[in-house]
């Protein structure tokens, strides 16, 4: 009863109105799993293949080629499978494609069967899908990051870096730990608005104001958190996602907004200045994706009291992870399921990851949809990290939602933050 009986599909609309794949698997006992894909902007270039089909419709961001292969030799792959063999029905679809990036019939596709094959199983044993990802040992709530200050690839400023986030780590709880997020967004929100700054928000949900750079966004949030009546560096602390890739060139690191151009000792050394003045919990992808001998300084110079966070460096693949490991690039790994296209895999990151001492955060894209599927990942693995934006537009706050839905469930079992942090 448990085989998968069909798997129907369709093209929705992600929160940036670009279209993306859900799919939907039903079990001959009649129970269903759905899932929705989301897509990057600053996707990193060792990511696994969105498949997009071109032309004029959908200003050529069409899945209709990616829907395609799902009902023909995906389906064709997968019906008559038993839903609960989660890593041979992925292993099946990485073989069928065939290629090293999941490109020929699209990491979209493939992992839109992979959730909702994930998800009709937790249906099929009436589990929650944390529970079903995690077994019954799963309780761990993710520190949310709130991404409060948008630049780069995601907001239309002059800030270089993309992301500023709010991390309430001196919380009991998820629920609690979220309000304080929230009451500091709602702070800055004031802050800027008496300053004549825009509050409208980028695609995660934060602010994107025209500031003059780094230094001005982490301070308006050190006085936002003093507003809220929290002390930054012990209630809150901030993080950071540079995405470096975005503005690196030839070695070189082209700060526009700031109109610097760096070398990658340059922007360490702007990283320690940062660190020294603000409670920076951790910096993502302060490097570019293929300057591997200057993460290894960073961490090295950095890593005691920061996380340093390899997003576009890993792309949550085991070989790249394998070798920051080995290089001591980085001690954190961002985590998104459609870096590499199939649940399992991404499991199988998290579980080498963990292994490593290093730090996981479950992340979403910069375009989601209401999909919250990783709001269970994160409580299924105790990864102990989540960041899916600012807690604002639906989009995000599905996750935040879910998150203290599961809270609720877990009662006095729930634990809040990493095992080790
Ligand atoms: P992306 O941004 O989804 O646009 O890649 C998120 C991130 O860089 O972490
Ligand atoms: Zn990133």
């Amino acid at each position: 009863m448990s085989q998968i009986a069909e798997l129907r599909c369709r093209t929705i609309l992600d929160s940036r109105g670009n279209p993306t794949v859900e799919v939907d698997c039903l079990l001959a006992s009649g129970a269903e799993g759905r899932a929705a894909v989301p897509s990057g902007a600053s996707t990193g270039e060792f990511e696994a293949i969105e498949l997009r089909d071109g032309g004029t419709p959908w200003c050529g961001k069409g899945v209709e080629k990616a829907l395609a292969h799902v009902r023909g030799e995906i389906a064709g792959a997968v019906v008559g499978r038993d839903v609960f063999e989660q890593e041979r029905i992925d292993r099946a679809l990485i073989e069928l494609d065939g290629t090293p990036n999941k490109g020929r019939l699209g990491a979209n596709a493939i992992l839109g069967v992979s959730m909702a094959v994930a998800r009709a199983a937790a249906e099929e044993c009436e589990l929650p899908l944390y529970r079903y990802l995690g077994g019954p040992a799963a309780r761990r709530l993710p520190i949310p990051l709130l991404n409060v200050v948008n630049g780069g690839a995601h907001a239309d400023n002059n800030i270089d870096f993309q992301e500023f986030m709010l991390a309430p780590i001196g919380a009991k709880s998820f629920t609690s730990g979220l309000r304080m997020g929230v009451e500091v967004y709602h702070k800055l929100k004031r802050r800027l608005s008496e300053k004549k700054l825009s509050v409208a928000v980028g695609d995660e949900g934060g602010f994107a104001p025209d500031l003059p750079g780094s230094d001005a966004a982490l301070e308006f949030m050190t006085e936002a958190t003093a507003d809220a009546g929290y002390r930054a560096g012990s209630d809150l602390v901030f993080a950071l996602d540079v995405a470096a890739s975005t503005f690196a060139k030839s070695g070189k690191y082209h700060l526009d907004g700031e109109g610097k151009v760096l070398d990658g000792d340059a922007m360490i050394d702007r990283y320690l200045r940062l660190a020294d003045r603000f409670p920076i919990t951790s910096i993502e992808d302060g490097l570019a994706e293929d300057d591997w001998s200057s993460w290894s300084r960073l961490t090295a110079r950095l890593g005691e009291r920061v996380r340093i966070v390899g997003d576009d460096l890993f792309v949550t693949q085991e070989p790249r992870l394998r070798r920051g490991i080995a290089e001591r690039a980085a001690n954190a790994i961002l985590i998104k399921l459609n870096q590499v296209g199939t649940v399992s895999e991404t499991l199988a990151a998290i579980r080498l990851a963990l292994e490593a001492g290093f730090r996981v955060i479950i992340s979403h894209r910069s375009g989601e949809t209401e999909d919250h599927f990783i709001a269970d990942l994160a409580v299924a693995t105790g990864a102990g990290w989540i960041k899916t934006g600012a807690p604002c537009r639906s989009d995000r706050n599905a996750k935040y939602n879910r998150l203290l839905r599961i809270e609720e469930e877990l009662g006095a079992a729930a634990a809040y933050g990493p095992l080790q942090m």
